[in-house]
């Protein structure tokens, strides 16, 4: 048994928790799109050909945003070739997955896949094969009212009123080699600025995010942001960050030394921000965008990523996620969390079948992989402020990161509710963690709304169509309540939410 504290108090604020960190991503990749979240024909499918039990299953999940729609697809998209009548159309190929896209599901169904399921969507522009000409013209089409070209040709298309779509992203990874029409930071920097400035022009109100670096390993990460946001500070409001986790000596107690990885990451990439901001005498603060996030390695290969024969959605990186994924996608939104002040968007990658929380089989079930679970109940209980947290515990020591402790969480509180969610890791692989809880000032009369643990005793078990249940949560009965304090047994290596209410407001 190890023992660690955790203490809050209600003055100690990190920031309001934007709810827009529990987004989501939805690229023409593989399954994704096709028999993932659309599948004319399948016995759930809606009117529209949406699969009922995907976009049930979505709700569950807590998506709050949905970037769309890609990814490298994105930089070789023409946003024309997804509006108007299906039949008119044009397949397409895909030089991004090696595809052939059929363009039957495209920007007006996806927003109207958004309504269905009561999330915000999150648009990209193409800054690959084309620049702020077609962005503003897609902008247009997308929100403005009536009387132009553009807007009357939505109008004809079935959609009376502007999408009004607020988050924007100015293209994808364009500092990777394996981009269509990968650009120096130079280069992506005035066109960033040039897109910014006309699409700010067509509609003031939108939000725009500028690529940072394709991962934190990138030779250029740093000096890319920097001379990126040099060129176009002014005119973006978030940079993006994308990491994907991997384990490449299959050591849990490594891998999940990630956790730490991306809040250094997060914490790097602020600092290069400010930075440009120093320079420039200025006090606006760049926000960031984790608009691609995930464990990605099993699935990795050429062979997953790439199929004979220009295939339509073909079976590509349909990873398959275990306990231990579990643990490090929880470790990784309780530190966007901490993180509340700077991270205002994040986008788990992708949403089904595609290093997807949701599986899909065509024409049958849907199921949810381990990943789902700590991001649903996040979602689902993270409301309010963060609190910022005082950690006391014991750490280990791992090639990923030099100290780590093995107590990682966060708490969020709602002041409307009274309510205070505690998430809460325990890295300790064999030792149950006793952990002692204070939440001063948050009232001396708390009682448990939720307690539950998610832990196998099998660190690579997973969930399939067969046993789709394997690893879910189960309640917490170690967890008790005296006054402001809590105390709970951790189990080794899980993730656990404990919910309380003070009975009388604090
Ligand atoms: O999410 C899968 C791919 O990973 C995306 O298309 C790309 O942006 C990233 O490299």
């Amino acid at each position: 048994m190890i023992s660690t504290r955790l203490i809050v108090d209600r003055d100690f604020t990190v920031s309001n928790l934007d709810r827009r960190i529990f987004g989501s991503f939805v690229e023409h990749m593989g399954r994704c799109v096709y028999t993932g979240i659309y599948e004319p024909g399948h016995p759930t499918a809606d009117g529209q050909g949406f699969r009922r039990d995907v976009m049930a299953l979505s709700r569950e999940l807590g998506v709050s945003i949905v970037r769309y729609p890609g990814g490298n697809f994105l930089s070789g998209y023409n946003w024309e070739d997804g509006v108007g009548p299906k039949d008119q159309r044009p397949r397409r190929l895909d030089l991004a997955w090696f595809s052939t896209e059929t363009n039957q599901f495209g920007t007006n169904e996806f927003l109207d896949w958004c309504r269905a399921v009561g999330t915000e969507p999150m648009i990209s522009v193409n800054l690959g094969t084309r620049g702020p000409d077609e962005a503003r013209h897609f902008l247009e089409y997308c929100n403005h009212p009536t009387g132009t070209r553009l807007s009357d040709l939505r109008r004809e298309h079935g959609y009376e009123k502007p999408h009004d779509i607020k988050f924007w992203c100015l293209g994808n990874e364009m500092d990777g080699p394996w981009q269509i029409g990968q650009k120096t930071a130079d280069e992506y920097g005035r066109i960033a600025k040039e897109t910014a400035k006309l699409m700010r022009m067509v509609d003031p109100r939108v939000q725009l995010a500028a690529c940072g670096s394709s991962t934190h390993d990138m030779p250029t990460f740093g000096s890319w942001e920097d001379t990126v946001l040099g060129h176009c500070f002014d005119e973006v409001d978030f940079i993006s960050l994308h990491t994907y986790f991997e384990n490449p000596h299959d050591s849990t107690a490594e891998f999940l030394g990630n956790i730490e990885q991306t809040e250094l990451f997060i914490r790097e990439v602020a600092a290069v921000a400010d930075s440009v901001a120093a320079r420039k005498h200025s006090t606006k603060r760049i926000m960031l965008s984790v608009d691609e996030w995930n464990v990605w390695y099993k699935a990795r290969s050429i062979d997953h990523r790439r199929k004979p024969g220009w295939p339509e959605a073909p079976r590509l990186v349909e990873e398959v996620y275990n306990q231990e994924d579990a643990l490090a996608v929880g470790g990784a939104l309780i530190v966007m969390m901490n993180n509340a002040d700077r991270v205002k968007t994040a986008c788990l990658a992708q949403l089904a079948n595609v290093i997807g929380p949701i599986m899909t089989e065509p024409g049958g079930a849907a199921w949810r992989q381990t990943i789902f679970h700590p991001f649903a109940q996040a979602s689902r209980y993270a409301r309010g402020r963060v609190l910022r947290p005082v950690i006391h515990s014991p750490a280990y020591q791992a090639k990923t990161f030099p100290e780590i402790a093995y107590l990682c969480a966060s708490v969020v509180h709602d002041d409307e509710t009274g309510q205070t969610a505690i998430f809460a890791l325990n890295r300790h692989l064999s030792n149950t963690q006793e952990i002692s809880i204070e939440l001063r000032g948050l009232g001396d009369q708390q009682r448990l709304v939720d307690a539950s643990e998610l832990h196998h005793a099998d660190m690579k078990a997973s969930n399939t169509k067969a046993a789709p249940d394997n690893v879910a949560p189960q309640p917490n009965a170690n967890v008790q309540i005296d006054g402001h304090r809590v105390t709970a047994r951790l189990r080794p290596g899980s993730w656990n939410v404990i919910v309380t209410r003070n009975t009388k407001p604090a």
